[in-house]
């Protein structure tokens, strides 16, 4: 059976939830699971691992500092291991009509994937770009108070409102396609 590690950081949620996702596709296609939230736990050794993805959500353009310290702690051992990397982030699904869908998605796999594994020399078997969650019910004072700007566009793009105040722009099958994908691959 292959040993499987996910790694994650979230602000608001949707990277946490997506690992679980993944792990549940990945469990089904006979894969032993492992996840870890590295803003909760460490992760002090991957020797027993052959596939380890990495996953992020994306505010500002940046990942969370928690996975790109593990990809950094861990680079040279993480080069002999199939390495999957995901992000989670508003790019993957633009929710302004007047955003070029493809492009925002392809500048988005550029930055926030294809440049993070060029960082550590890295090559990944899969890179997910996945939609995100706006929150406005963890988000600080000043995020809400900037970001509330969105509401309308969220609504008027039909992003279902899974929760008060939550919106998911995710797209639960690509996430399921993908990881299945990813077990095919080792
Ligand atoms: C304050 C703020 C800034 C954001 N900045 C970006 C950004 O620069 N690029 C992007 O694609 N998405 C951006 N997003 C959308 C997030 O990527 C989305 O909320 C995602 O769910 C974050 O992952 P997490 O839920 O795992 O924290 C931003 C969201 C917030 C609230």
């Amino acid at each position: 059976m292959t040993n499987a590690l996910i790694v994650y950081g979230t602000r608001y949620g949707a990277t946490a939830s997506t690992s679980e996702d993944i792990a549940e596709t990945l469990s089904k296609e006979g894969l032993d699971v492992k996840v870890v939230n590295l803003k909760k736990d460490k992760v002090k050794d991957i020797t027993e691992y052959e596939l380890i993805i990495v996953g992020s959500g994306i505010q500002i353009h940046k990942w969370t500092g928690e996975p790109d310290k593990f990809l950094k702690k861990f680079q040279k051992e993480l080069a002999e291991k199939k390495v999957a990397l995901f992000v989670c982030c508003g790019s993957a699904e633009p929710i302004d009509e007047k955003e070029d869908k493809a492009e925002s998605r392809e500048n988005a796999r550029t930055k926030y994937l294809k440049e993070k594994a060029a960082k550590y020399n890295l090559q990944p078997i899969a890179m997910g770009l996945f939609g995100g969650v706006y929150n406005f019910n963890n988000m600080s004072w000043f995020f809400r108070k900037t970001m509330s700007a969105i509401k309308p566009q969220l609504e008027a793009a039909g992003v279902p409102e899974t929760e008060p105040g939550l919106y998911d722009t995710r797209d639960t099958n690509a996430i399921r396609n993908w990881a299945k994908e990813v077990a095919q691959k080792v």
